[in-house]
């Protein structure tokens, strides 16, 4: 079976180039579209899981679902990924339910809505690497508020994320901050706050440089050259499926997300996952409603959700073949979590700051 770590999934896409979606699951439909998806191209992937969806689904549904889908598809490497953890146990439970990776989201409180300081992101962050590390399984770290450049106003998504005004710098992952807090860390990925926020409303015009600063994550990556960047809400919010959902008697104004073009010129610069939930709840509420509204008798939700799966795993398949991940799947080796422990312990895992990616190799 091919579970992966993020840390060397990230370390496969940094060395050819690529991008890793990291696609939100919260239930049976949604796991299999994506490694549906993964098979058709030969791409790895990264299933997230979010507090929210760990309570929806339970920690031994979605353990058994991963372990499932992981003897479907031997071929496809996994990397299941604790998204957005609010403090350490959350981390530590996750691992202990199979996951191979962790989100420490220290920008914010244990409350994930209150703005946390520097030191406190560092300490707990760096706690959870510790025991991450141990046992190979690798940590994401956050620096910055995700939050509009827009409106300056954080972001609440589901009881996670700020909801009142913040500074225009808190809206941005300070470069010279971020060099520090990897050293001081030795995360394995960095999420960065360059002006995207969760869910279907993140700009009200097509997002130029002053609303999506993409320049923060050239800067980044020029400093760093060597650690995986993570852009949170990456989902492009398309208008076909905007107009699918509104044709079928959705409400939805007119929004835009992060073009896939800005997401590819991230790639460029470091950026090796990429979250996305909000397109494919979309595309999965868009073919349900189609249904409902062409065939209002209809009331086996197997019609109803066999659509729903299939118009995700189109989104997938489309994000994994933007991003570069088609056919690189049969090209990675997956070790176990035990190899990983001892890379880390014999130091062959630390962050290498301040030299480039060739001379560290
Ligand atoms: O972090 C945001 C993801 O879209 C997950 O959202 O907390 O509603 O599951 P959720
Ligand atoms: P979207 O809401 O843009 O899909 O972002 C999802 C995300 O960042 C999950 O952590
Ligand atoms: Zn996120």
């Amino acid at each position: 079976m091919a579970r992966i770590t993020l840390r060397q999934l990230l370390d496969h896409a940094a060395e050819y180039g690529y991008g890793v979606p990291a696609f939100n699951i919260n239930n049976m439909e949604q796991g299999l579209a994506i490694l549906e998806a993964a098979d058709k191209v030969d791409a790895p992937v990264i299933i997230q899981a979010s507090r929210g969806a760990r309570s929806y689904a339970n920690d031994i549904v979605l353990k058994h679902l991963i372990d499932a889908l992981a003897e479907m598809y031997p071929h496809i490497p996994i990397c299941m990924h604790q998204d957005h953890g609010n403090n350490e146990a959350t981390c530590a439970t996750a691992i202990q339910y199979g996951f191979t990776s962790v989100m420490m989201d220290g920008s914010l409180k244990a409350d994930a809505k209150t703005p946390a300081d520097y030191d406190y992101n560092v300490r707990v962050t760096k706690a959870v690497v510790d025991m991450a590390h141990w046992v190979g399984a690798s940590v994401e770290g956050e620096l910055g508020v995700l939050g509009s450049l827009e409106t300056g106003m954080g972001e609440k998504e589901d009881g996670h994320g700020f909801e009142g005004k913040l500074d225009h710098d808190q809206l941005l992952t300070d470069p010279d901050q971020a060099v520090d807090f990897v050293r001081a860390t030795e995360v394995d990925a960095l999420a960065i706050a360059m002006g995207t926020s969760h869910g279907a409303y993140k700009f009200t015009r097509k997002p130029d440089g002053d609303v999506l600063a993409m320049n923060v994550i050239e800067e980044i990556h020029r400093r760093l050259p060597n650690t995986h960047l993570v852009m949170h809400g990456s989902s492009s919010v398309p208008q076909d499926l905007q107009d699918i959902i509104n044709k079928y008697g959705g409400e939805m104004p007119q929004t835009w997300g992060v073009p896939v073009e800005e997401i590819q010129r991230g790639i460029k610069h470091g950026v090796r996952k990429i979250n996305i939930d909000t397109d494919n709840r979309m595309a999965m509420t868009g073919a349900i409603r189609k249904i409902f509204v062409e065939n209002p008798g209809e009331f086996d939700p197997r019609k109803y959700l066999k659509p729903a799966m299939e118009a995700m795993r189109a989104v997938c398949q489309q994000r994994m073949e933007e991003f570069g991940g088609a056919g690189m799947a049969s090209k990675i080796k997956p070790l176990p979590l035990s190899a990983m422990a001892k890379r880390y312990a014999a130091g062959e895992l630390a962050p290498k700051i301040g030299i480039t990616r060739q001379a560290a190799e």
